[in-house]
C-alpha cells in the first residue's frame, strides 16, 4: 500500500469548524466594509463573530450565526436582504468552499445557517484521531498568566469553603497550560494573618501541650476557634462553652491582648517568630495531604509571610508617589470612586491584606512577567480586590513600574449551600471540615463502583478503593466545576453520585463503556488509528448520530476557546455532558462490533474519539477516569 501523508501536515485537515466559519465571516465581513457596502467600523467586526453558535438542532445545520439581524437594524436594512447579500459573498469565499455546503438562503428572520461538508468533517476525525493533542491547536499568541487560588489561612483546617478556589483554580490552570499559555500557579497562603495573634494569644495562655504533641494542628485549631470565642466575647456563644467564658472573664482584655501578640509577630518579636517558626511546618503538612488526594499541586506556595520585607517599603513608595495619605494616623489610599479609602497601614502600625497583595502583585510582575494575573476568590472580597487592582494601575503608571499593563482578573464565585439553603455547615453548626467531606464522597462512592458493564469482570479490593476514591472525589470537584461559578450551590451527594445525568460519574461510567468495547472486541487501538491515517476513505460518516458526535468530539477546541474568555470551567462542564449524551444515543442505537468493513472502522474510530475526548476533557478538570467502573 502506498504510504499517503501524514494528515497532520495537510493543510486541508481541521478540527474547528466554528474557528473556520469566523475566519470566513471575517474576510467576508471586511472586504464588504472595504467596499462600503457595510458601514461598521471595521473594529466591530470581532465582536459580531461572537454571534456564530452551533445549531441546537442539527436540521438547520451544523453553525448559525445570528449577525444579520443587529447588522441590519443599525444600518435600516431588511436582516433577510443583508443576510443574502452575505451569504452571496460566503458562498464565493475560498476557505469556506474548502469545507462547507454552499448555503442556500437565509433561514427565518436572517440565520445564517451552513454545514459541514461530509468531507471535512471525515478528515476531522481523522486529525483529531491521530493527534495527541485531539487536534486542538494552541493558542496563536501564548501568554504569560498566573493564577493565585486555593490560598487558605493556615492554622484553622480546611473546610468546604477552601473547595472552590482549589478546584476552579486547579482546573483554569489545566485549561490554560493545555491552550498553549505559560502558566505560573501560587498558593498564597494566609500564613501571617491575625488568627496567629489568636493562636500565640492561645499558646500562651490556654495551651494543651500533650494535645498538641498528639496531633498539632488540631490542637492549634482547638485554640484558634477558643481564642475566637473569647475576643468575640459574645454572650449566646459564651453560654454554650464554659471554657471561652472563664478565660474571657479571666482576661479581659483579651481583644488587645491578641491584636498585640499579632503586632509583635511582624514586627520580628523573637519569642512569636520562633513559635511561627515552630507552627507552620504541622500547617502545611495538614493541607499538602488535602491536595494529594485532590491531585492539586502548585509551582509554587508563596505564603504572605514572604513579601513581609517589602510591606514598609509599598507604603513608603505609595506615600511618595502622593497616592497614599495619613487619616487619623493610619495610612490610606484615597481613589475617586471609592467611598472608603483602601488601607495599607493601621494606626498601630501593623500592615494589612491590602498592603501584602499590592507587594505581592510588584514582587510577580518583577520575577514572573505576567500578562494576566487571576485571582480565584470568594465573591465577597470582590470589593477589596477592585480596589487593589485600581491602586495597582494608578501606582504603575505613576511609578513607571511594569505592572501597570497586566491585566488583573478577579475570578469570583459563590457561597457552597447546605440542602437547607443556608451557606453548608455540619448538624451542630461547624463548617465542615474539608477532609471529613472527601471521606464521605468516597464511602458513598464505594457503594456505586462495581455496577458498570464491566464489574462482571470483577475487581479486587485494592482496585476498588482506587475506583471509589477516584469517583468520590471526582463526583465533589465536577458537581462545583458543572455550577455557574458566579452563584451560590446546594451541595448533595446524592446528585453528584448520581450515575444519569451532568455527574462525573456519568463521564467516567461513558469512558468505562468505550473501555469495554474495546477489549471485547480486541480492537489494537493503535492499528485502527494507523488504518485510518493510511487509508482516508475508511471513515464513512453516514449516519446521523454518527455525524453528531464527530461534531460534538470536535468542538474541544471551541470549548478551551469559551472556556478562556470567561474563566467558566462550567463550559466543559456542559459540553462533556453533551459529548457523553451523544454518545450514548450512538452506542444505543447503532451496533459497532457486529457492524461490517468501514462501517465498523468508523465506529470504533468514534468510540475512541470520544473515549479519548471525555478522558482528556476531565483531566483538564482534574478528574482521574478508571478504565473500569
Ligand atoms: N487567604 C485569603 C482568604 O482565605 C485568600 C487569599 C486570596 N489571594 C490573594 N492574593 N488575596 O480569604
Amino acid at each position: 500500500m502506498p504510504r499517503r501523508s501524514n494528515p497532520l501536515s495537510e493543510e486541508s485537515s481541521l478540527t474547528n469548524f466554528r474557528r473556520a466559519f469566523r475566519d470566513v465571516l471575517t474576510s467576508v465581513l471586511e472586504q464588504a466594509v472595504s467596499e462600503g457596502d457595510l458601514k461598521i467600523p471595521s473594529e466591530e467586526i470581532p465582536f459580531l463573530l461572537q454571534q456564530v453558535r452551533e445549531t441546537a438542532d442539527p436540521k438547520f445545520g451544523d453553525f448559525t450565526a445570528t449577525l444579520a439581524m443587529p447588522l441590519a437594524k443599525k444600518m435600516g436594512v431588511k436582516p433577510r436582504d443583508l443576510a443574502s447579500d452575505l451569504i452571496g459573498r460566503i458562498n464565493k469565499d475560498q476557505l469556506f468552499v474548502k469545507y462547507f455546503q454552499p448555503i442556500d438562503a437565509p433561514v427565518g428572520p436572517g440565520f445564517i445557517n451552513v454545514r459541514v461538508l461530509d468531507q471535512a468533517l471525515a478528515d476531522g476525525v481523522r486529525m483529531a484521531c491521530c493527534n495527541d493533542r485531539l487536534g486542538v491547536a494552541k493558542v496563536s499568541q501564548p501568554q504569560t498568566i498566573v493564577l493565585d487560588y486555593s490560598s487558605p489561612n493556615v492554622a484553622k483546617p480546611m473546610h468546604v469553603g477552601h473547595i472552590r478556589s482549589t478546584v476552579i483554580g486547579d482546573a483554569l490552570s489545566r485549561v490554560l497550560r493545555f491552550h498553549g499559555h505559560s502558566v505560573i500557579t501560587d498558593n498564597h497562603l494566609g500564613d501571617w494573618g491575625t488568627q496567629f495573634g489568636m493562636i500565640l494569644w492561645g499558646w500562651k495562655h490556654c495551651r494543651d501541650d500533650s494535645a498538641y504533641k498528639e496531633n498539632p494542628t488540631q490542637e492549634l485549631g482547638r485554640l484558634y476557634r477558643l481564642v475566637r470565642k473569647v475576643v468575640d466575647a459574645d454572650p449566646q456563644e459564651l453560654a454554650h462553652d464554659s471554657i471561652a467564658a472563664g478565660l474571657a472573664e479571666k482576661y479581659p482584655n483579651a481583644r488587645q491582648e491578641v491584636l498585640a501578640e499579632t503586632v509583635k509577630l511582624h514586627e520580628g518579636d523573637s519569642e512569636n517568630n520562633s513559635l511561627w517558626e515552630q507552627f507552620i511546618p504541622a500547617c502545611r503538612e495538614e493541607i499538602e495531604r488535602v491536595y494529594s488526594r485532590l491531585d492539586v499541586t502548585f509551582d509554587h506556595t508563596m505564603g504572605e509571610s514572604c513579601y513581609q520585607p517589602l510591606l514598609a517599603g509599598v507604603v513608603n513608595d505609595l506615600t511618595t508617589c502622593g497616592m497614599a495619605r495619613e487619616s487619623r494616623g493610619a495610612v490610606g489610599v484615597f481613589l475617586e470612586g471609592y467611598e472608603s479609602p483602601l488601607l495599607v497601614q493601621k494606626a498601630d502600625g501593623a500592615f494589612l491584606y491590602a498592603t501584602t497583595d499590592l507587594a505581592t502583585l510588584a514582587w510577580r510582575a518583577e520575577h514572573w512577567k505576567p500578562d494576566r494575573i487571576l485571582y480565584i476568590v470568594d465573591h465577597r472580597q470582590s470589593q477589596h480586590f477592585q480596589q487593589v487592582f485600581a491602586t495597582a494601575r494608578a501606582w504603575g503608571c505613576r511609578a513607571g513600574e511594569q505592572f501597570s499593563g497586566i491585566e488583573l482578573i478577579h475570578v469570583a464565585f459563590g457561597t457552597v449551600l447546605g440542602e437547607d439553603g443556608k451557606p453548608f455547615k455540619t448538624r451542630a453548626g461547624d463548617t465542615v471540615g474539608l477532609e471529613a467531606l472527601l471521606d464521605e464522597g468516597v464511602q458513598r462512592a464505594s457503594s456505586i463502583v462495581g455496577e458498570g458493564e464491566q464489574a462482571r469482570q470483577g475487581m479486587d479490593d485494592a482496585r476498588r478503593q482506587e475506583v471509589a476514591e477516584a469517583v468520590g472525589i471526582g463526583a465533589i470537584k465536577y458537581a462545583d466545576l458543572s455550577q455557574n461559578r458566579t452563584t451560590d450551590y446546594v451541595f448533595s451527594f446524592d446528585k453528584m453520585l448520581e450515575l444519569k445525568g451532568n455527574t462525573a460519574a456519568y463521564m467516567q461510567y461513558a469512558v468505562a463503556r468505550v473501555e469495554g468495547i474495546v477489549t471485547r472486541g480486541g480492537v489494537d487501538r493503535e492499528l485502527l488509528r494507523h488504518e485510518v491515517l493510511e487509508d482516508p476513505s475508511v471513515l464513512e460518516l453516514s449516519d446521523p448520530l454518527e455525524r453528531r458526535l464527530a461534531l460534538t468530539a470536535l468542538r474541544f477546541g471551541c470549548v478551551l476557546e469559551d472556556v478562556e474568555v470567561d474563566y467558566r470551567p462550567n463550559v466543559m462542564t456542559s459540553w462533556l455532558f453533551e459529548l457523553a449524551s451523544c454518545f450514548s444515543s450512538f452506542y444505543d442505537a447503532l451496533s459497532v462490533l457486529k457492524a461490517e468493513g468501514n462501517q465498523r472502522t468508523t465506529r470504533l474510530v468514534l468510540c475512541d474519539l470520544t473515549g479519548r475526548t471525555l478522558r482528556q476533557g476531565m483531566e483538564l478538570l482534574g478528574i482521574r477516569v478508571p478504565n473500569q467502573m
